[in-house]
């Protein structure tokens, strides 16, 4: 091994005799990946803790035996991936993992893509040495989406800890099985680690944690996704198709701004039906989780449709009368590229409720910081640790930002601050240095001024809002009674000799003592108690370096945007805070920077997958029909910045957007040809789509299409206000929001999303309003279910803005809370 010393956080390692770099501090299995170098390995997920469940990973580093996901490369580490003791291992680890695995590949749906099958081939398992009496292991669905076969598990906890590290649910835990214990004399006979790892193998299946046969989760499904072999399975999936007959089709989710990446998996949908089908959605699942949405809500094409002439004819026409274009956020960067286009031709107007607050905001953004774009991802969010969420029910507007703020957590020994109006209980259990503020609707803005009194540095504060912080804080003298020990001298008679002597013992005393305890008016009106909070702060800080703030869309359409905006660029500028923004549903972000959008539809108006006089739908609910997103190619802007293309997965036969602006102005052929022309002083590259590349590396780099361009310009520091607390709403508060799994009509339409339209309460709420209620606003009422969210606390509901059909945006304008009369019906 040459001496090369450390550069840049890398080191230089050999493996097998073949020198290579990884990054300082990487376990050893993923740096060997990072250079595609192959070690076995069954439980480790990048991204979460090692378990140590498998031991396959067993390697020589430095003379010594290592598991490579547990031990971390070193300068000059020379490693050997097969020893023949290493080999022995491997060899007796898979023997026994095939110990009474059921003999069903034939009809297994992991059949052909299990990792069991694959290790037994690549260590060569061609005999067993190994024996015991199984147990009965029964079957069971967890939930609506998920099927457990506990005679397929080989706990190799995958799906545990990516539960609980990546999506943060902690719902399924291993549970004793009541196996046959072990013969002893295996532990004589058998290679050490896989007689440890047959033991516990032996004793365990995996379980609701709650103690219930129901999981109550988010349904996400990345425990299936992770499953190596057939023992998870979406119950949808089970014995529907072999893993062979699927094509993968990359594409991104239509669902969130997650811009999720994803494989849709299709064949023709039966002997008889040759049309084709999605049968299900898988992803990189070393590299990206997805939610429920995007696993589950795939199902939502537009069947069956050919090109009716006179209905296009009629769109024609509608287009060319129409004053104003209502559309939303499940649109391509390419359709806005047209629909602007449109607009510049024609004037008409762009309406789209679900990005126009958040357009103005990043506006304002701009305009504080000089920067075009907030500057942090969700991937960059990964890697800091402490991490603060302002203005969005993390859990259901952004699975994304919530994986990331649970992982910080997990994996970063991170800390947490989170600030809503609503409660979550799921938040609190990330981390014990998570402190969840429940603060009132309004008071926004006092949260950035606690987050600047916390984390700014003092010297580049403005004065005036030094000293507006400074006028929240008190101190109070305090008598508070403590117990000391004291040293007591007595006399005793010494019983040996019976003379007396003196002896000195410790006594305990309450004594009265005088405390100054501070006290911060801002964390009180969050909500919060200042004393407890201070006492535990310190705790929250220790060894904190990176960190960054998530932004949500309460923030967007608040009254008091503006100042919100500054005071966030004053923490970026003053606290070092990295900056994240969830665009309010899927490509919400490249609408924003593509469309110039109006603040209202007036006259006769086109909605498209919305309501307007003439309606273009990809629902199959409209005059002219339209194509479903996964029956389209083209582009969307991810929440991190990410330009990225989506593929067809389904064939569509009637018209597109193109087609019908086609016969009223210039328009490439394809959509896609509008591609390379996205807006180059926006950020997008004049890049062809099909240039554009589709995939992780194997160090788990998103290399998908391309990162906007983001620039800065120099701008005077911002000049922030003051709140008025006075400006908190007070009564009943309905909020805008959907259930998690639900973004809009497109996922409301998937066989497997089961949330419904409706006012979701905590139990309690639920409980006192009864099962249908009419919500009264300022403009209009709603009738609807009442639903039961058991993880909210808290009297907010939140009502679902999902069904375009029930115009919920009208009803709220742009702020996400109202003040409204709730009465039962
Ligand atoms: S269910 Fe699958 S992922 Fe979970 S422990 Fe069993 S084999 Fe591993
Ligand atoms: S579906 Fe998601 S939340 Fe539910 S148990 Fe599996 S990983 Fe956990
Ligand atoms: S991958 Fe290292 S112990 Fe399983």
């Amino acid at each position: 091994m040459s001496e090369v010393q450390a550069v840049d956080n890398m080191v230089t390692i050999s493996i097998d005799g073949t020198e290579y770099r990884a990054k300082e501090g990487e376990y050893i299995l993923n740096a060997a990946r990072a250079n595609d170098v192959f070690i076995p390995a069954i439980c480790y997920l990048t991204r979460c803790s090692p378990t140590l469940a498998c031991r396959l990973c067993l390697v020589e580093a430095d003379g010594k035996q290592v598991y490579a996901c547990n031990a971390k490369v070193k300068e000059g580490m020379e490693i050997t991936v097969d020893t023949p003791d290493i080999l022995a291992e491997r060899r007796a680890m898979m023997e026994v993992y095939d110990v009474n695995h059921p003999l069903q590949c034939g009809v297994c749906d992991q059949s052909g893509e299990c990792e069991l099958q694959n290790y037994t081939l690549e260590l060569q398992v061609d005999s067993q040495s190994y024996s015991i009496q199984d147990t009965v292991r029964e079957s069971t669905d967890w939930s609506s989406v998920l099927h457990y076969d506990a005679g397929l598990c080989i706990v190799c906890e995958r799906c545990t800890t990516v539960c609980k590290d990546m999506i943060g649910d902690a719902a399924i835990k291993t549970v004793k099985r009541g196996g046959e214990a072990l013969d002893k004399a295996w532990k004589d006979n058998m290679p050490k680690d896989a007689y440890s790892m047959w033991n516990k193998l032996q004793k365990s299946v995996i379980a609701p944690s709650n103690g219930t046969d129901s999981t109550n989760c988010s349904d996400c499904g990345e425990c299936v996704a992770v499953c190596p072999v057939g023992a998870l399975v979406s119950k949808d999936f089970v014995y529907s198709s072999n893993a062979w007959d699927l094509k993968r089709i990359p594409a991104v989710s239509a669902h969130s701004s997650d811009g999720f990446a994803i494989y849709y998996e299709t064949k023709a949908t039966s002997i008889e039906d040759r049309r084709e089908k999605i049968f299900r959605v898988t992803n990189e699942w070393n590299f990206v989780s997805l939610d429920g949405s995007a696993r589950f809500g795939y199902d939502f094409e537009n069947r069956d449709v050919s090109k009716d002439e006179e209905a296009f004819k009629s769109a024609v026409e509608a287009v060319k009368k129409a004053e104003s274009i209502r559309f939303n956020a499940l649109i391509s960067n390419e359709e806005a590229l047209m629909l602007q286009t449109l607009k510049e031709k024609t004037g008409v107007k762009l309406y789209n409720p679900e990005v126009r607050a958040f357009q103005k905001f990043l506006k304002l953004y701009s305009d504080a910081s000089g920067a075009s774009l907030y500057n942090s991802s969700t991937n960059d969010a990964m890697k800091c640790d402490f991490v603060v969420s302002v203005g969005g029910a993390l859990r259901n507007d952004s699975p994304g930002l919530k994986y990331a703020f649970n992982n910080i957590q997990k994996m970063n020994k991170g800390a947490g601050m989170y600030f809503h109006p609503v409660g979550d209980k799921l938040i609190p259990t990330f981390g014990k240095t998570v402190e969840m503020f429940t603060h009132k609707a309004g008071l926004e803005e006092a949260a950035l001024y606690l987050l600047l009194d916390l984390f700014a540095d003092e010297a580049k504060l403005p004065a005036d809002v030094k000293e507006y912080i400074a006028s929240f804080k008190s101190s109070e003298t305090k008598t508070i009674t403590e117990k000391v020990m004291k040293t007591v001298k007595e006399m005793v008679i010494d019983e040996e000799s019976g003379e007396e002597k003196e002896v000195s013992k410790k006594v305990a005393e309450q004594v009265e003592k005088e405390i100054t305890v501070d006290t911060n008016g801002l964390i009180d009106l969050l909500g919060g108690n200042s004393e407890k909070f201070m006492a535990g702060f310190d705790k929250m800080m220790k060894k904190k370096e990176k960190f960054v703030l998530m932004v949500g869309e309460d923030y967007y359409g608040h009254e008091k945007a503006d100042n919100l905006a500054k005071l966030i660029v004053l923490l970026e500028q003053t606290a070092n805070f990295e900056v994240v923004m969830n665009p309010p549903k899927s490509n919400a972000l490249g609408v924003a920077l593509i469309c110039d959008l109006d603040d209202e539809a007036i006259g006769y108006t086109v909605g498209y997958n919305e309501n307007g006089d003439f309606k273009l739908s990809a629902l199959g609910t409209g005059d002219l029909d339209m194509p479903a997103f996964n029956q389209q190619e083209g582009t969307v802007t991810t929440l991190s910045k990410r330009v990225v293309p989506t593929n067809v997965a389904l064939d569509y036969d009637g018209y597109v957007l193109n087609d019908v602006l086609s016969e009223v102005m210039a328009t490439p052929k394809l959509t896609i040809d509008w591609t390379a022309h996205l807006p180059t002083s926006k950020g997008f590259k004049a890049v062809e789509f099909d240039s554009l590349v589709n995939s992780f590396d194997n160090a788990g780099n998103d290399n998908r299409g391309y990162a906007l361009e983001v620039t800065t310009t120099e701008v005077e520091a911002p000049s922030v206000e003051k709140f008025d607390e006075k400006t908190a709403l007070e009564g009943d508060i309905v909020y805008r929001c959907n259930p998690p799994r639900q973004f809009n009509d497109f996922s409301d339409k998937a066989h497997q999303i089961f949330e419904a339209f409706g006012l979701y309460a905590s139990a309690t709420r639920a409980e006192a309003l009864g099962s249908k209620v009419e919500v009264v606003f300022e403009n209009g009422s709603i009738v609807v279910d009442v639903i039961t969210d058991d993880k909210m606390e808290g009297d907010i509901v939140a009502l679902s803005d999902f069904k375009s059909a029930e115009n919920v945006y009208e009803l709220f304008g742009e702020s996400r809370y109202k003040t409204v009369t709730i009465r039962e019906v």
